[in-house]
């Protein structure tokens, strides 16, 4: 199978064939679709972190995926080949047209979703709600203060802290402001412009901290007593948190498949929903890399770029297609072979026909 590795910390990534994984009694193999980039693809591959994210090299990157089921294990009986699937793994290799994942921390992909936007959601949905679910304790008629909102994982803290009914205000760039209206903030705090412990009125039952540093400290400033601080970036004091009469910790995800098919009930609702910001080839990691690691100081060996000059990136989630065209020409034939119950095959390959014509003609400008 094609995949993209890394060979030493903070080498080039490379794209290579390799063997298909085998799978152990309760995995299945899935045939991936899409991946999605996530900062601690990069983080692992610089090595900084080794002590406490450690890789075997060479390694396969890639949280989380959207595909289809290929290959059941012996002891799997929740899903069959077929199945169209999403999930975080919990190692990592999504960067690949195979990966061999835990039955239980997978789901059924939702419906309404495309591959791409489903390879988007599990690892910052499932961030989200453990942040601010289980850890965060949120309920309705709460008020949630999120740091970093217009995020990968904010924007869903903000979606599922307005679904239960909490009052959301977020910090981040006044260009999401809008963005984050949208989706169910009620105040959104411009943290270039202002000093949130200087704008908030009230205090809050709850933070929730993607950023760390400065803005974590200030934060216990803004909470309730009894109130929680939970971080998703970095250890929180507990000195300051018992000082303040607050609980602090800090979170790190362990992907549910059972948490993930609440989430997928949520997205087929249209109650939250997901936010790609750009699909890249898997073959162009290294291009989705550089993309990202603009807003990660020195990681993975790339320098930043300066503060001013910084090219200002859209929010949503960075999505790497495994497919080739052909392989995605004959997936939505199938579709949509299934969706009209067409009996014949000769309709089908007239349809696949068409369809790599369309996809083989230059694209005209409008
Ligand atoms: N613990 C875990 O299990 C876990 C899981 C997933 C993610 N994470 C971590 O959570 C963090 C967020 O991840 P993500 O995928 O959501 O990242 P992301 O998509 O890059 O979002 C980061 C957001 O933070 C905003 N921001 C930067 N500085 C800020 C500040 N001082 N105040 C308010 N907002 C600020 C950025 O806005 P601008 O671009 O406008 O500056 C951006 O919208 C990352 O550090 C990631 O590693 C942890």
């Amino acid at each position: 199978m094609k995949a993209v590795r890394l060979l030493e910390y903070g080498g080039q990534l490379v794209f290579d064939e390799i063997p298909k994984p085998a799978i152990a009694r309760d995995e299945i193999l899935v045939k991936i679709k899409s991946t999605a980039v996530n900062h601690v693809d990069l983080v692992k591959a610089s090595g900084t972190a080794r002590q406490v994210l450690p890789i075997d090299l060479p390694w396969i990157p890639g949280h989380e995926f959207s595909g289809v089921v290929e290959e059941i294990g012996s002891d799997v009986a929740a899903y069959a080949p077929g199945d169209a699937v999403f999930g975080a793994t919990s190692g990592m290799g999504a960067y690949a047209e195979y990966a061999a994942v835990k039955a239980a921390v997978i789901a059924k992909k939702p419906s309404n979703l495309s591959f791409e936007e489903a390879a988007s959601v599990p690892v910052a949905a499932q961030t989200a709600w453990h942040g601010i679910l289980t850890h965060g304790h949120l309920e309705k008629g709460q008020t949630i203060l999120i740091h970093g909102g217009a995020g990968a994982v904010g924007a869903y803290a903000v979606q599922l802290a307005s679904h239960v009914a909490a009052t959301v205000i977020a910090t981040a760039s006044r260009d999401d402001e809008a963005y984050l209206n949208s989706i169910g903030a009620s105040q959104v705090i411009d943290y270039r412009e202002a000093q949130f412990e200087k704008v908030l009125r009230d205090k809050v039952d709850v933070v929730f901290d993607l950023v760390g540093g400065d803005t974590q400290k200030r934060s216990f400033l803004v909470l309730k007593e009894g109130g929680y601080l939970i971080s998703a970036i970095q250890p929180v004091s507990q000195e300051e948190a018992a000082k303040h009469r607050v609980t602090g910790a800090m979170m790190r995800l362990a992907p549910s498949g059972d948490v993930l098919a609440r989430i997928a009930r949520l997205l087929e609702e249209g109650t939250i929903r997901p936010d790609v910001a750009t699909v890249y080839p898997l073959q162009d990691a290294a291009q989705a890399w550089k993309d990202i690691a603009g807003n990660l100081p020195g990681v993975h060996g790339m320098s930043p770029s300066g503060r001013g000059e910084a090219r200002r990136r859209s929010h949503g989630k960075i999505v790497l297609r495994v497919a080739s065209g052909e392989h995605e020409i004959r997936t939505r034939a199938h579709e949509l072979y299934l969706a009209r119950g067409a009996q014949s095959g000769r309709e089908l390959e007239d349809w696949l026909q068409a369809e790599r014509e369309l996809m083989a003609e230059p694209r005209r400008a409008d």
